[in-house]
């Protein structure tokens, strides 16, 4: 196999490797060859972006976007942040899509088996908008950890993913959020295959005392930098 990533654009300080071993799907994963450098047309620089007049202002609050009368169990939590370019300017009108476990650690998927019981008021995932000044703000209950077959033992810190789609395609982001203190953090291949102490502190919400609201739900802070050095890191494919 040649490098896996030769040719990307990627910053190496930033984002994670193609292959990282210690990631198990990435062996099988990572491209065998050179990335072959597509120049940016018109079409990637002004299309085709999301599908904005589908998002529904309930579609914001995962405690209660299953579709029954009852609401989610668990920890309550309000995720917000802002969407930042590179030079730290907000995106406004970006589609966030949310999805992550439920409070027992369990995706509502056939193929997630965790021994671990489904939540009926909870699907799992949730979708919203960026205003004008970029920002976002999600309701939604704190994911458990989960096991996982990397390796003997391992369980992914609990931790929720998100996909960015911007008004075009170089505006789009995948990458996961964990929480702070997790002491799950330092034994995940997925977390420390990001290359710096840097760059995976910027995977870490941020507790946000303002944001919490008085006997209702936690606060965390979270923002999204789609670029340059202060980028938010960039996850390939896999649900895990
Ligand atoms: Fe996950």
């Amino acid at each position: 196999m040649s490098d896996p990533g030769a040719g990307s654009r990627r910053d190496p300080a930033v984002f994670p490797p193609y292959l990282y071993e210690g990631y198990r799907a990435t062996i099988l994963r990572a491209p065998s060859k050179r990335f072959v450098e597509i120049p940016e047309t018109p079409s990637e620089v002004t299309g085709p972006g999301p599908a904005l007049s589908e998002v529904m202002a309930e579609d914001a609050d995962l405690t209660r976007n299953a579709g029954t009368e009852g609401e989610a169990m668990g920890e309550r939590i309000i995720v917000t942040g802002r969407v930042l370019d590179a030079n730290g300017d907000p995106v406004p009108h970006t589609l966030i899509d949310i999805w992550q476990a439920n409070s027992a650690g369990r995706y509502r998927h056939r193929r997630d088996q965790h021994h671990a019981p489904l939540d009926p008021n909870f699907l799992g995932m949730g979708r919203c908008l960026t205003d004008e000044d970029g920002a976002y703000r999600l309701l939604t209950i704190r994911p458990g950890a989960y096991p996982w077959p990397n390796h003997e033992n391992a369980w992914r810190p609990a931790h929720i993913h998100f996909s960015l789609f911007g008004p075009r395609f170089t505006t789009r982001l995948v990458t996961q959020m964990y929480f702070p203190g997790d002491p799950l953090h330092d034994l995940d291949p997925i977390f420390n295959s990001v290359p710096t102490d840097a760059a995976r502190a910027r995977l870490v919400a941020e507790y946000a005392h303002d944001v919490t609201e008085p006997l209702w739900a936690l606060g965390y802070r979270f923002d999204f930098v789609l670029a340059g050095r202060h980028g938010t890191p960039f996850e390939d494919g896999d649900h895990a």
